[in-house]
């Protein structure tokens, strides 16, 4: 097995391993979770694997789970289909900086996605490493935000265009968890920033040190989630990595964003993804 670092902050290329292998093998499986925890994400190319054999070596990770709103496979639960194609409107492409499911009390620890189809160039997918994102903010900022907790929506985001009715029932299976603005990772005891796109608004912003006047608690944290959102959006944080079909991405859940780019309809873009259950947030 060999290792090929793509960026200086996260993203590592392994090569000479077959997928199917680590399913039974304890070695192979511990050195990729070992590589996954060190690099963020890991890519393998040319992985010919089956949808069974796809969910049996995500298994390996923990239990899987299904998605709310995605479609899975009704073969293969636990397996979401991100399948895209020219018929479907194009605001309807995923494509803000997030970290999984944090609309979840406990976030996905990871994923495995596998590209089944992809257009002959575009349909990229970027990661940001969300603990050096944290490590690299001013001390003030760090000092701001040591407390704070903040709201993650599914209502806001995938509810948002749903009938009243629709959306509601989804909050009330889903309803705004709180997660820590600082995570703590917890296999490797590193800070995480942790809001995206999913984040609504902090919930214990609003104290006497903070806000003098009402007039203050909006702006005041409206300004500060965004520019701590925007952390996510810093090149020297990020890879970028090109699919071919075949090619699998593994991706700690926990410590950082992704982006799919959505700059190649009208083309078909297909991807399986397997979720791993993760930890209630600290
Ligand atoms: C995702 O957001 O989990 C999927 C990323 C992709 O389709 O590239």
């Amino acid at each position: 097995m060999k290792v090929e670092q793509l960026t200086c902050n996260i993203g590592a290329e392994i090569v000479g391993v077959n997928l199917a292998d680590a399913i039974h093998d304890d070695g192979l499986f511990a050195e990729i979770r070992a590589q996954l925890l060190k690099h963020r994400v890991v890519f393998l190319r040319d992985q010919d694997i089956s949808r069974a054999e796809h969910v049996a070596f995500a298994r390996r990770f923990g239990e899987l789970e299904d998605h709310p709103v995605a479609g899975s496979d009704p073969d293969h639960p636990g397996l979401v289909r991100i399948y895209k194609n020219p018929d479907q409107p194009i605001d309807r492409y995923e494509n803000a900086w997030h970290t999984d499911a944090t609309w979840r009390e406990a976030p996905p620890m990871g994923c495995v996605l596998r590209c089944v189809e992809c257009p002959p160039v575009g349909g990229d997918t970027m990661w940001a490493n969300m603990v050096v994102a944290y490590e690299r903010l001013p001390d003030d900022v760090k000092a701001k935000i040591a407390d704070l907790r903040a709201r993650h929506s599914i209502e806001a985001s995938f509810g948002a265009a749903m009938p009243i009715d629709k959306r509601l029932a989804l909050k009330a299976m889903y309803p705004d968890p709180e997660h820590p603005v600082v995570r703590t990772h917890p296999e490797t005891g590193e800070k995480v920033l942790f809001v995206n796109a999913f984040t609504t608004h902090f919930s214990n912003y609003h104290t006497a040190g903070r806000v003098r006047f009402g007039q203050d608690a909006n702006p005041g944290a409206g300004e500060l989630l965004r520019y701590l959102i925007s952390q996510a959006y810093i090149p020297e944080y990020q890879v970028r990595w090109r699919w071919k079909p075949n090619s699998i991405a593994i991706w700690d859940n926990r410590s950082t964003q992704h982006y799919a780019v959505m700059d190649y309809p009208p083309c078909h873009r297909k991807m399986d993804r397997a979720g791993i259950i993760g930890d209630k947030t600290y």
